[in-house]
Formats: structure tokens, C-alpha cells, sequence
């Protein structure tokens, strides 16, 4: 059985996209389908940020395929688990769930680690190294998410 995870941000241009890549690298694609989508409708149709690209190339994961696309709420009946990056993006997607099953399968990304932070910051307004830092928060989560997937299969 594919199990079919969708990763949520705002714009679906910085944070989501890369979560999809670094999970996808993660697990074999043929028992695991990762998306992303935003809460928002800026950038729809685009290509992840230049700095996600940059970032995710550097370790190796092309995202330059993907394409921005806003959160659904038949996302809901489509995806069995779907991981928000922020408490924002967590109760834009709540608001739309429609029964109990749809929120269950709604969780903060970070709540898969002991990192001590519950949100991955967005690094959209940031300079500097805000993009890797965003990196390996998504890449430790994500890990664990792969880990767990295997061991239930
Ligand atoms: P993301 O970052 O949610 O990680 O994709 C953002 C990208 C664009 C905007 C906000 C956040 N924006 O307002 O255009």
C-alpha cells in the first residue's frame, strides 16, 4: 500500500517544497508519494525559491520540478498524513478539515523531533544562512517520518 504524505507551508515556494524533496529522497517512491502545497495563493504555478533550489542542490535533492500549487481541502480525502510547518499554516489547514479523520491526519512537522522548536521559521524575508538552517530542521524531521514509515511497512 503508498502511503501519500503532503508537506504545508505558506507560499509553498520555500518551506513545503523542500520538505517534499528531502522526504521523498528519503523512501522508496514506490511505497511513499510526498507533496506540498501552501495556505496561500502568491506564487501559484512557480517554481520553488531560487534559495530552496540552492540549498536543497547543495545536498544533492533537485526540487527545480516542482510547482506551486494552494492547499485543498479535498487534500484531505488524497493524503493519510499531512505535516504543517508552522502553527499558522496548522490552523489555516484545521479550519478546512471537515470530521474527525481529517484532523487527525494533520501534525506539525517538528513535533517528529525533540528539537525543542515546534516551528520551522519561514526564511522567506531572512538573509544569510536562514535557508540551511530551514534545511536540516526539515532533514532531522523528516528522518524520523522515514524511519517510522519503514518500520511500518
Ligand atoms: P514559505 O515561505 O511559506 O516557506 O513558502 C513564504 C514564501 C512566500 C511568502 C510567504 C512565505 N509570501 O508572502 O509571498
Amino acid at each position: 500500500m503508498t502511503t501519500r504524505v503532503l508537506m504545508v507551508c505558506l507560499g509553498n515556494i520555500c518551506r513545503s517544497p523542500l520538505a517534499e524533496g528531502i522526504l521523498q529522497s528519503k523512501v522508496d517512491p514506490k511505497k511513499v508519494v510526498v507533496d506540498s502545497a501552501g495556505t496561500g495563493s502568491y506564487h501559484l504555478g512557480n517554481k520553488p525559491d531560487e534559495r530552496s533550489i540552492a540549498v536543497s542542490r547543495k545536498y544533492g535533492i533537485d526540487i527545480t520540478r516542482q510547482r506551486c500549487r494552494q492547499f485543498s481541502p479535498k487534500d484531505f480525502d488524497d493524503f493519510d498524513l499531512i505535516y504543517t510547518m508552522d502553527h499558522s499554516n496548522y490552523s489555516n489547514v484545521i479550519a478546512l478539515a471537515r470530521n474527525e479523520d481529517h484532523i487527525r491526519k494533520v501534525k506539525m512537522l517538528l513535533d517528529e523531533v525533540e528539537s525543542g522548536i515546534r516551528e520551522v521559521p519561514d526564511p522567506y524575508y531572512g538573509s544569510g544562512d536562514g535557508f540551511e538552517k530551514v534545511f536540516h530542521l526539515i532533514d532531522k524531521a523528516c528522518s524520523e517520518i522515514a524511519r517510522k514509515l519503514e518500520n511500518q511497512s
